[in-house]
């Protein structure tokens, strides 16, 4: 009350004189952070690891992206799925809000960190025991032969209203403990999957340069970190500053036509009849500076829903190869015989990644090929 009695009392050049200060101090801060112009307006503060980083991490929220009307006018909209039309009706959509960041992961950044291989994750909020058991076996944070492994789980939201309240907390309990989250305000779907992948290459160029190599992968895979690794610092050029983009290489790919299909693309999205060569998005390894020409290439190219084949199509207009592996498995693997256990960690000890495992199959398979104990013998792999 004595506030709003002594309000009176300030003269309209007071005021003017007020503001004109205002201002100045908002333009005077220093704003090294706006990286990328692509933000502007109001600020957002988000979830931050240490409380001391709250007024020192204000990111530009992006402005809200809008449906676009125009999308209605394509030849046959009506007849699309409601998920091929939500595509096409937010395709242009790249800003999205950060729920959760994680601005010092990669170092600080006058002393970055020297992480050599960056475990990038895509889940969804539901995934919460998949997350806790990727934390406790292949994508633990640990030095392997001298060189870091960090993780990284990228997501978007589930569901609406107090359903999605309810999992960003969860996400923010998470976060709060393991500090390995980074969510974006946007509705994950099967089709949003391109979209997150660019919002993480965007955060990537911002907030970790200098990391070598990267997995990016899903949470239903085995991965073997420790021969990854092994593998990457075998290369000639290993700190991640040439290309490399390996994995299951798919080539002659076309885009399903069958309506009804969970991969159904009609020509609408995509006309042309053959996609590039691309690695199978269940988990491909690349370098830092690969990831980065893949970010740049990503700004001039229509968003496509299939994540892994967009990856394939950047590659393209950069005119970089990709190279197959054959200790990627991303289509699942063949093991000749039915007396076989295709659980046996043997035929593990000389993979990467195979798709797909279930939570419990992950700590088991951990268990096992870490078993001093093991003895494979002579099993030459015949798949
Ligand atoms: C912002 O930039 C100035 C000058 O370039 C520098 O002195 C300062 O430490 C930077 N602040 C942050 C938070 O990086
Ligand atoms: C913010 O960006 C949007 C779209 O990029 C633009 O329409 C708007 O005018 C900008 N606002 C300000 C205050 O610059
Ligand atoms: C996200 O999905 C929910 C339903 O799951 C829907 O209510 C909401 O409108 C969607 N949000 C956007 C921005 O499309
Ligand atoms: C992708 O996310 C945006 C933002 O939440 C949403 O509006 C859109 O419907 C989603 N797209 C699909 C295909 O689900
Ligand atoms: C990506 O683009 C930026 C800005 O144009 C440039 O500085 C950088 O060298 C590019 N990165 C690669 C790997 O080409």
């Amino acid at each position: 009350m004595t506030r709003c009695s002594r309000m009176r009392y300030l003269s309209a050049p007071a005021f003017l004189l007020l503001g004109v200060l205002l201002m100045l101090f908002l333009y005077a801060r220093p704003n090294n952070v706006s990286e990328p112009k692509i933000f502007n307006s109001t600020t957002q503060i988000v979830f931050l690891q240490k409380e001391e980083d709250i007024f020192s991490q204000e990111e530009p929220l992006p402005p809200k992206c809008e449906q676009n009307m125009m999308a209605a006018k394509i030849p046959g909209f009506p007849f699309f799925s409601p998920q091929i039309q939500n595509f096409l009706s937010y395709r242009h959509c790249r800003g999205f809000p950060m729920i959760l960041d994680l601005p010092h992961k990669c170092g600080r950044h006058h002393e970055p960190e020297d992480i050599f291989l960056l475990l990038v994750i895509k889940t969804l909020p539901k995934n919460y025991e998949r997350r806790e058991v990727l934390r406790k076996t292949w994508a633990k944070e640990r030095m392997h032969n001298g060189k870091w492994i960090r993780t990284i789980f990228i997501t978007g939201t589930d569901g609406s209203g107090f359903e999605k309240k309810r999992m960003n907390k969860l996400l923010a309990l998470e976060h709060k403990q393991y500090n390995d989250i980074l969510q974006w305000d946007f509705n994950e779907s099967f089709f949003n999957l391109t979209l997150k992948q660019i919002l993480f290459l965007e955060w990537k160029n911002r907030r970790c340069r200098h990391v070598r190599f990267l997995l990016n992968g899903d949470d239903d895979v085995f991965a073997h970190t420790e021969n990854m690794v092994e593998y990457l610092q075998g290369l000639e050029d290993n700190d991640g500053s040439k290309h490399l983009f390996v994995g299951h290489v798919i080539k002659n790919a076309f885009p399903v036509r069958t309506r009804g299909s969970k991969y159904y693309i009609p020509p609408q999205i995509h006309r042309k009849v053959a996609y590039p060569p691309y690695c199978g998005g269940g988990g491909y390894l690349l370098s830092g500076y690969t990831a980065s020409v893949i970010y740049n290439m990503s700004k001039s190219i229509q968003i496509f829903p299939i994540d892994d084949v967009y990856m394939g199509m950047c590659l393209a207009a950069a005119k970089l190869e990709i190279e197959p592996h054959v200790g990627v498995k991303t289509l699942g693997w063949y093991i000749p015989s039915a007396n076989l256990d295709k659980y046996n960690p043997c035929y593990m000890k000389e993979l990467l990644l195979i798709h797909k495992f279930s939570p419990a199959e992950i700590v088991i398979m951990w268990h096992e090929v870490h078993n001093l104990k093991l003895r494979c013998g002579r099993t030459k792999q015949t798949w």
